[in-house]
């Protein structure tokens, strides 16, 4: 509602600084007449119009044809289209300091530069089809100093014959249509992403050369008839299109050349026959979200140069045929979330068995894993959520070079986690969590790029090992829902990057150590910790870092945005002693969970200095003493559990603790007040009031935020000098990139117009 209208004053706002016109009664500010005769000296063509009238309006420039002036009688609208002007564009033009519309269309303009555009700050729309850019040096110093420009209307795109490539994402472009074309353009890359084109990309007839177009994000419903006749494409991006309906092979007929294909994240469906041969050669077939199913797509075996294949989402249920693992170029498969049965394929079958990513996660594979055995290099191997069974072979120093995903997870394997897996040095995420592994864990303590262990809900024994503390990498322990016991090793407190410690579920017992706030990551609220932990995660497919299973309030769930979580779960063991002083310094936890242990001692009255957590459970231990204040100053709290402990006195009075319910401080005999029953001898009336959390209004104010920024500025021209051609013209466009956010510009509507 708020932004709708905010939205709509941007937009009157932005009405207001375009028009400018229709402003006659204003008399004309003499130096700024005296700027437009100068201009209208130095060219020549109809200019008569300019000055027509009588003789007051003559004196006045804002009454003049194609002139306007602003509320301050400053010339702010200036429209020299179409008047067939030649000759030198005046340096005069400067003058014009409020100007913010110059329409310089449709004429023959020379010029041999346009330093002084700069000069006119205060220009939102440009209109400079009447130039001819080739003749002038480096146009685009000038127009990228324009800091308020938001409409840019350039030449004739076959004007810009070695115009090569070009970047438009993120506009709101609606359409493409160069209606005439003299000549065919040579642009090679178009990239139209993320703007609004609908069904109205009607004609590309004269982008044949193009070798790669970018449609993604745009709302193009059906293939556009315009890029069938693309011959030269060998990348297609289509993904994000709101495609419907159905792709057959005549549709793909025409594209001999095609290489990479993306179609992914559209609802459409394929009727290709069993053994239809594409025309094309793909090096990637990026189809996710597609329904590719029921079966798995036999064409893909004449792909020979094929490299990578992301068929997630796809409805597939089928088993994997042997030759995609005989495919020799393939390195990068993805096939998640469809229900492939049948067995672990053999990896190792290809004569040089090479992979980057193998996802097969969310199927029903199942069976042993020991095809793996055999010597196959490979970085990311992921399998989980499938019903895969038995033990794990012990075979994993065949693995070890690459290795730095291997997630097991939520399968049915069983047996003890053999030796070998100690081999596995490189690794940064090992997930074998969801099984039922026995035994204790194998020696991971060379493993110094582990970011990520969850052994969670296995039935492994042992002690904690002291080695843990060696994994200084470290982002996420989680060792929950097995019969880990003794107690916690204090090199625990070596974890400097640790941000969740779940150790919640064993039979862990002795005391909490002292030292936890040596856990500098949780201490700090935006440490180093988190850029050194995702700008490592480029190498990890996104699915498998951002996220973990913990118990969120009550419930298991896969977090998928650690990045906001920060916690320690050491719920249900058999801990004893008290909480320790240390947890005040870790300011940055977001949940504390330390409930059904054997606690004593009070809650520790620095408690309200965590002034970002959301939840706190210290149910069911024997903590003793009043409630501490500070508790009612954490305005995140969302939920809070005290019950069951020997907890007394009066719960602070705050807008806060009343809103929990009663339950959360049941199982204390001798606690009173509200929401409790009152104390006795306190008549004191409660002031319950309701929390106001702010969290939304901040996001509202960042969308405002980065919304006046993108109408603040035109950024990221780019321009790259072309040596072939230096000689004959001295700065040849040869790249124009234009990444704008939300930005308008009336890019490609007319046919006058390179698209911009
Ligand atoms: C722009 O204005 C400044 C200050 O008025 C002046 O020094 C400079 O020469 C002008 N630039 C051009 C290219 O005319
Ligand atoms: C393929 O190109 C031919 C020749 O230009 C054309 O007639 C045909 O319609 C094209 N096919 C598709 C599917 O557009
Ligand atoms: C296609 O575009 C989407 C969205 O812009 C992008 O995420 C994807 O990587 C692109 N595909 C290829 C193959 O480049
Ligand atoms: C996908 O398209 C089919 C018809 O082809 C339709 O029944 C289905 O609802 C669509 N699904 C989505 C998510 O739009
Ligand atoms: C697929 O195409 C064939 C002809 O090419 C047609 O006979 C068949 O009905 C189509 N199937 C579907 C599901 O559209
Ligand atoms: C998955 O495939 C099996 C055959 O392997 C089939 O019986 C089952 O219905 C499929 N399930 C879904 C959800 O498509
Ligand atoms: C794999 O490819 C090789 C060479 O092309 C061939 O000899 C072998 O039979 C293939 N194996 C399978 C299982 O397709
Ligand atoms: C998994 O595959 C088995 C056959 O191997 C089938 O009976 C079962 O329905 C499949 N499960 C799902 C969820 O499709
Ligand atoms: C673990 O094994 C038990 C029986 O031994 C079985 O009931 C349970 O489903 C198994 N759990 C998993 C995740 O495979
Ligand atoms: C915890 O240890 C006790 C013995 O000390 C044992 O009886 C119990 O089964 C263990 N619980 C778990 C979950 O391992
Ligand atoms: C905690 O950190 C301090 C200072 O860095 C260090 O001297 C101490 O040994 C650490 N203690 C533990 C148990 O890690
Ligand atoms: C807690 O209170 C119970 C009775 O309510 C008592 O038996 C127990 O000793 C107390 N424990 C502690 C640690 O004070």
């Amino acid at each position: 509602m708020e932004i709708k209208i905010l939205q709509f004053l941007l937009f009157l706002c932005m009405k207001l600084l375009v028009s400018g016109v229709g402003a006659a009664e204003f008399r004309c500010i003499e130096r700024e007449r005296q700027a437009l005769l100068k201009i209208a000296e130095s060219l020549t063509g109809d200019l008569s119009e300019l000055t027509m009238g009588s003789e007051e309006d003559k004196e006045n420039c804002c009454k003049w044809h194609g002139v306007g002036c602003g509320g301050t009688a400053h010339v702010t609208f200036l429209d020299l289209s179409g008047m067939h002007l030649r000759g030198k564009m005046s340096p005069a033009l400067q003058e014009l300091q409020h100007l913010n519309h110059l329409d310089l269309g449709d004429n023959y303009l020379t010029m041999d530069n346009l330093d002084w555009l700069s000069n006119v700050s205060s220009l939102s729309y440009l209109h400079l089809s009447g130039i001819n850019l080739r003749t002038v040096t480096n146009w685009v110093r000038p127009i990228s100093k324009l800091s308020s420009l938001e409409e840019l209307y350039l030449s004739d795109i076959t004007r810009f014959s070695s115009l090569q490539e070009l970047y438009l994402s993120n506009n709101q472009l609606d359409g493409v249509q160069p209606q005439t074309l003299d000549q065919p353009s040579s642009l090679k890359i178009l990239d139209l992403s993320y703007n609004q084109i609908s069904g109205s990309l009607s004609d590309l007839r004269g982008f044949s050369s193009l070798k790669r177009l970018d449609l993604s994000g745009n709302q193009l419903k059906k293939l556009p008839k315009a890029i069938e006749k693309l011959f030269n494409l060998n990348f297609l991006n289509l993904s994000s299109t709101s495609l419907e309906g159905t792709i057959t092979e005549h549709h793909l007929s025409n594209f001999t050349h095609l290489s990479e294909l993306d179609l992914s994240f559209n609802n459409v469906s394929f009727n290709l026959s069993f053994d239809w041969i594409p025309p094309f050669q793909l090096k990637s077939v990026h189809f996710s979200h597609c329904n590719m199913g029921p079966h798995f797509p036999n064409w893909i075996r004449t792909q020979n140069s094929l490299t990578d294949l992301s068929l997630s989402f796809a409805g597939i249920s089928d088993t994997l045929p042997n030759w995609l693992w005989n495919m020799s170029s393939i390195d990068y498969i993805d096939l998640s979330h469809n229900n492939i049965s049948g067995g672990m394929p053999d990896l190792a079958l290809k004569s040089f068995a090479f992979y980057d990513s193998v996802d097969l996660s969310y199927n029903n594979l199942s069976g042993s894993i020991f095809t793996l055995c055999p010597k196959v290099s490979i970085q990311n191997l992921i399998l989980s959520h499938n019903q895969l069974e038995g033990e794990l072979p012990d075979c994993w120093m065949n693995l070890q070079e690459e290795l730095i995903v291997l997630n097991l997870a939520y399968n049915k394997f069983s047996g003890k986690l053999p030796p070998t897996l100690s081999t596995l040095e490189h690794l940064a995420i090992l997930h074998l969590g969801n099984n039922n592994f026995t035994g204790e864990l194998p020696s991971l303590k060379n493993f110094r790029e582990l970011r990520k262990l969850d052994v969670g809900r296995n039935k492994l024994t042992g002690t904690i090992p002291a080695w843990i503390g060696h994994l200084k990498k470290l982002a996420v322990l989680s060792l929950r829902f097995n019969s880990f016991h003794g107690s916690i090793p204090p090199t625990i407190c070596y974890l400097t990057n640790i941000y969740v410690l779940d150790l919640s579920r064993n039979n862990i017992s002795g005391k909490i150590p002292q030292c936890l706030n040596n856990l500098t990551s949780l201490v700090r609220n935006c440490g180093s910790t988190m850029s050194e932990y995702y700008s490592f995660i480029d190498k990890v497919p996104s699915d498998e870092d951002d996220n973990a299973v913990v118990q969120w309030k009550g419930q298991d769930a896969e977090y998928k945005r650690l990045r906001n979580l920060k916690g320690i779960d050491l719920s249900s063991n058999k801990l004893v002693g008290t909480i320790p002083h240390a947890f005040s310094d870790l300011r940055a936890l977001v949940f504390i969970n330390l409930s059904r242990n054997h606690l004593v001692g009070n809650i520790i009255s620095s408690i309200g200095q965590l002034d970002t957590l959301e939840w706190l459970d210290l149910s069911r231990n024997q903590l003793s003493g009043e409630i501490p204040n500070g508790l009612a100053n954490l305005h995140f709290l969302s939920v809070l559990d005290l019950s069951y402990n020997n907890l007394t006195g009066k719960i602070p009075l705050s807008t806060q603790l009343q809103s929990f319910n009663s339950s959360a401080y049941a199982g204390n005999n001798q606690l009173c007040g509200d929401p409790l029953a009152e104390c006795p001898h306190d008549p004191s009336v409660t002031d319950r009031g309701k929390v106001n959390v702010v969290e939304e209004d901040d996001g509202f104010m960042n969308r405002d935020f980065y919304i006046c920024m993108a109408f603040g500025f035109i950024t990221g021209f780019y321009v790259r000098d072309n040596n072939n051609l230096r000689d004959k013209i001295q700065e040849e466009i040869y790249i124009l990139k234009v990444p704008l956010f939300g930005k308008k510009l009336m890019a490609g509507v007319v046919h006058k117009v390179l698209l911009i």
